[in-house]
């Protein structure tokens, strides 16, 4: 007797509800109840008495066959991983976004789903972290680490220079809040027919020229985590415009194909499904990031708001230099960071900053091991399989990276709080400017906004 085949959102329930038996236990309770909630609730840090309450509490509600903590079935209800993009979405007003488990994910899926492959070379910033080049190893391509500007980002004019018959690809890099000099990339990728994944990793938030930080290429790559400014535990995102890279993408991240728009179709074209990753967005990261996603525009502005105001009363002195920007008013702004001239003036200024009770910090002559930076980098994406991967080697720019390693060790960071109030940010301006002042003459002011270019 021959069946109807079944309608897809028929299979999909069939799905959802084999799913949901396999998750009671046989007494009828959920198999993730009061206990996974209450160790939800410890890892807040809330006091005994209070989570006392919280189990009173819940041991009140109908839990059901408790909580189905996936992220497809939206059919049913949307998924807090769907509405983490659907938010991203509207923020950045791209028209794809995929949820990841971390920055590192969504830059293996941008990489493979621009194809990038053995022998594709991929130019990638001499500071930034390390996992921008190893997701190109990871695809199977060769990042080529290419020196950066004093904002410590990819320095347009030591681009050209790496660009072989074997580039496919640039990885700018906005570090640390700032922004790349995308207008000259852009036109160099353009000019090469190269393609651009941006890695905004440490920039959710900042705007170039009034696009956000990872829309400006093909793909932008997030990091929305708990050690970055937007980020509550682990998580990564990924913008496109493009549908066949989201696509591609949304496959390797997701086995393969399982889960993609037509999930019981067969491949319409010749290399439509390939092999994939596990790289899914947890749920429970997805309802903490989703609330950090929303939160993003708001951070930012009163970081920017007390930075200027800290800017307003810091005078300008000779031989430490504010780090330039290529778009002042976009960066995220939660932190100043300036340059001393020499070691030897730092190792002066950052002791004295801190004395002060000043939250500062930078490399300085330290030697230490440091993932963010090409020198040190390198030895690691070095040590990979080379049976596995390309035959090509990564390599640093031939002529090396050295104003990377100048930059990165000498910059000084003064981390701000978003929430300091105008007199906080005037005490802050006056106790750098009393440490500044001990150590150098007072230029007349030339303006707090010095752009690299
Ligand atoms: C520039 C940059 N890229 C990629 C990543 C990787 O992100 P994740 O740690 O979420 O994998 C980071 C994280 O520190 C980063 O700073």
């Amino acid at each position: 007797m021959s069946r109807k085949k079944p309608s897809v959102k028929e299979r999909q329930r069939v799905a959802l509800h084999t799913a949901w038996k396999s998750v009671s236990s046989p007494e009828g309770k959920p198999k993730v109840g009061i206990e996974e909630f209450m160790s939800l609730s410890e890892r807040w840090g809330f006091s005994k008495k209070t989570l006392k309450k919280i189990r009173e509490a819940l041991k009140e509600e109908d839990w059901g066959e408790g909580p189905f903590l996936v992220n497809y079935y939206s059919d049913v209800e949307e998924s807090k991983v769907r509405e983490y993009e659907r938010t991203a979405r509207e923020i950045f007003g791209t028209k794809h976004a995929l949820g990841l488990s971390s920055g590192t994910a969504a830059l293996h899926c941008a990489f493979v789903a621009c194809g990038i492959g053995p022998g594709d070379e991929v130019i990638c910033p001499a500071v930034g972290y390390v996992a921008t080049a190893s997701s190109v190893i990871l695809a199977g391509g060769t990042p080529v680490l290419c020196d950066v500007d004093e904002t410590l980002t990819l320095d347009p004019d030591r681009i050209e220079e790496l660009i072989t018959d074997r580039t496919v690809a640039i990885a700018p890099t906005p570090v640390m809040g700032n922004l790349c000099d995308m207008d000259s990339i852009l036109k160099i990728a353009r000019k090469r027919h190269l393609r651009v994944i941006e890695d905004a990793a440490q920039s959710c938030g900042a705007t170039y020229h009034g696009k956000w930080a990872g829309t400006l290429g093909d793909i932008g790559c997030f990091s929305i985590a708990a050690y970055k400014i937007i980020g509550g535990g682990e998580g990564g995102l990924l913008l496109t415009n493009d549908k066949g890279l989201y696509e591609r993408a949304q496959q390797f991240s997701e086995g393969g194909g399982l889960w993609r728009e037509n999930r019981f179709g067969k491949a319409v074209h010749e290399g439509e499904l390939f092999c994939g990753t596990n790289y899914r967005m947890s749920e429970l990261e997805a309802a903490l990031n989703v609330v950090q996603l929303r939160k993003m525009p708001g951070i930012v502005e009163r970081f920017r708001k007390v930075r200027d105001r800290v800017l307003k009363h810091l005078g300008d002195f000779e031989g430490i230099r504010l780090q330039p920007s290529h778009d002042y008013e976009g960066e995220m702004g939660y932190a100043i960071r300036f340059y001393p001239e020499t070691f030897d003036l730092g190792e002066k200024i950052v002791p004295d900053l801190q004395a002060l009770g000043v939250r500062c910090g930078w490399i300085g002559r330290e030697e230490w091991p440091d993932w963010h930076l090409a020198s040190d980098m390198i030895e690691v994406l070095k040590r990979r399989d080379p049976q596995r991967f390309s035959g090509l080697h990564p390599e640093r720019a031939r002529t090396g990276t050295p104003r990377a390693d100048d930059y990165y060790r000498r910059i000084v960071t003064v981390h701000l709080n978003q929430w300091m109030k105008a007199k906080d940010c005037k005490e802050l301006a006056n106790q750098m400017n009393t440490v500044f002042s001990k150590y150098s003459g007072r230029h007349r002011d030339r303006g707090k906004k010095p752009t690299v270019r």
